[in-house]
Protein backbone atom coordinates (compact mmCIF):
# COMPACT_ATOMS: atom_id res chain seq x y z
CA UNK A 1 0.00 0.00 0.00
CA UNK A 2 2.82 2.34 0.62
CA UNK A 3 3.75 2.88 -3.25
CA UNK A 4 0.36 3.61 -3.97
CA UNK A 5 -0.01 6.38 -1.04
CA UNK A 6 3.18 8.29 -1.61
CA UNK A 7 1.63 8.50 -5.33
CA UNK A 8 -1.81 10.04 -3.81
CA UNK A 9 0.09 12.26 -1.86
CA UNK A 10 2.36 13.37 -4.32
CA UNK A 11 -0.64 14.00 -6.61
CA UNK A 12 -2.41 15.74 -3.14
CA UNK A 13 1.12 17.73 -2.83
CA UNK A 14 0.85 19.30 -6.44
CA UNK A 15 -3.26 20.09 -6.06
CA UNK A 16 -2.23 21.90 -2.78
CA UNK A 17 0.54 24.25 -4.40
CA UNK A 18 -1.82 25.01 -7.59
CA UNK A 19 -4.25 25.75 -4.69
CA UNK A 20 -1.79 27.82 -3.20
CA UNK A 21 -0.87 30.04 -6.45
CA UNK A 22 -4.31 30.34 -6.84
CA UNK A 23 -5.09 31.84 -3.41
CA UNK A 24 -2.43 33.93 -3.35
CA UNK A 25 -3.32 35.10 -7.31
CA UNK A 26 -6.74 36.26 -5.98
CA UNK A 27 -5.17 37.91 -2.65
CA UNK A 28 -2.70 39.69 -5.07
CA UNK A 29 -5.69 40.87 -7.43
CA UNK A 30 -7.41 42.06 -4.37
CA UNK A 31 -5.20 44.44 -3.47
CA UNK A 32 -4.27 41.90 -0.51
CA UNK A 33 -0.90 42.01 0.83
CA UNK A 34 1.08 38.38 1.39
CA UNK A 35 2.42 36.86 4.41
CA UNK A 36 6.46 36.60 3.02
CA UNK A 37 7.72 34.86 6.23
CA UNK A 38 7.02 31.38 6.45
CA UNK A 39 6.59 31.21 10.24
CA UNK A 40 3.58 33.71 10.04
CA UNK A 41 1.90 30.90 8.00
CA UNK A 42 1.68 29.04 10.82
CA UNK A 43 0.01 31.87 13.15
CA UNK A 44 -2.23 32.34 10.31
CA UNK A 45 -3.43 28.78 9.27
CA UNK A 46 -6.86 27.72 9.89
CA UNK A 47 -6.35 24.13 10.09
CA UNK A 48 -2.25 24.62 11.46
CA UNK A 49 0.51 21.85 10.48
CA UNK A 50 0.64 18.23 11.95
CA UNK A 51 4.23 17.01 11.64
CA UNK A 52 4.35 13.07 10.74
CA UNK A 53 5.18 11.96 14.03
CA UNK A 54 4.81 8.28 12.75
CA UNK A 55 5.31 6.65 9.50
CA UNK A 56 2.94 3.64 9.19
CA UNK A 57 0.40 3.85 6.24
CA UNK A 58 -2.20 4.20 8.77
CA UNK A 59 -0.90 6.79 10.42
CA UNK A 60 -0.27 8.74 7.42
CA UNK A 61 -3.70 8.03 5.66
CA UNK A 62 -5.19 8.70 9.01
CA UNK A 63 -3.36 11.68 9.63
CA UNK A 64 -4.22 13.38 6.40
CA UNK A 65 -7.81 12.57 5.67
CA UNK A 66 -7.92 14.84 9.40
CA UNK A 67 -6.07 17.70 7.28
CA UNK A 68 -8.63 17.57 4.44
CA UNK A 69 -11.04 17.58 6.60
CA UNK A 70 -10.20 20.33 8.11
CA UNK A 71 -9.82 21.98 4.87
CA UNK A 72 -13.17 20.99 3.43
CA UNK A 73 -14.62 22.38 6.78
CA UNK A 74 -12.59 25.78 6.34
CA UNK A 75 -13.30 26.26 2.80
CA UNK A 76 -16.99 25.70 3.66
CA UNK A 77 -17.05 28.51 5.87
CA UNK A 78 -15.04 30.58 3.56
CA UNK A 79 -17.92 29.49 0.91
CA UNK A 80 -20.34 30.81 3.33
CA UNK A 81 -18.56 34.00 3.90
CA UNK A 82 -18.19 34.89 0.70
CA UNK A 83 -21.28 33.88 -0.95
CA UNK A 84 -22.32 36.10 -4.06
CA UNK A 85 -20.91 39.20 -2.81
CA UNK A 86 -17.74 38.35 -4.47
CA UNK A 87 -18.66 35.44 -7.24
CA UNK A 88 -14.70 35.36 -8.49
CA UNK A 89 -13.84 34.43 -5.19
CA UNK A 90 -16.79 32.58 -4.69
CA UNK A 91 -15.92 30.14 -7.57
CA UNK A 92 -12.20 30.10 -6.71
CA UNK A 93 -13.27 28.84 -3.10
CA UNK A 94 -16.16 26.05 -5.01
CA UNK A 95 -12.77 24.99 -7.47
CA UNK A 96 -10.67 24.15 -4.34
CA UNK A 97 -13.42 22.55 -2.43
CA UNK A 98 -14.32 20.01 -5.03
CA UNK A 99 -10.19 19.27 -4.84
CA UNK A 100 -10.09 18.59 -0.97
CA UNK A 101 -13.63 16.60 -1.25
CA UNK A 102 -11.66 14.42 -3.49
CA UNK A 103 -8.35 14.18 -1.99
CA UNK A 104 -10.19 13.09 1.73
CA UNK A 105 -12.81 10.43 -0.95
CA UNK A 106 -8.96 9.04 -1.92
CA UNK A 107 -7.62 8.72 1.24
CA UNK A 108 -10.56 7.24 2.58
CA UNK A 109 -10.72 4.63 -0.05
CA UNK A 110 -6.77 4.13 0.27
CA UNK A 111 -7.43 3.58 4.37
CA UNK A 112 -10.74 0.99 3.70
CA UNK A 113 -8.55 -1.01 1.33
CA UNK A 114 -5.54 -1.40 4.31
CA UNK A 115 -8.36 -2.17 6.31
CA UNK A 116 -9.63 -4.76 4.10
CA UNK A 117 -5.68 -5.94 3.30
CA UNK A 118 -5.00 -6.47 6.76
CA UNK A 119 -8.25 -8.08 8.47
CA UNK A 120 -7.11 -11.07 6.14
FE1 LIG B 1 -6.19 18.43 -0.08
Amino acid sequence: MKDAVIAELVQHAADELRHAEMITSRIVQLGGVLLQDPREWFKWSSCGYEAPSDSYVRSILEQNIRGEQCAITVYNQLIQEVGFKDPVTYNLVVQILQDEVMHEEDLQALLEDLSALTRK
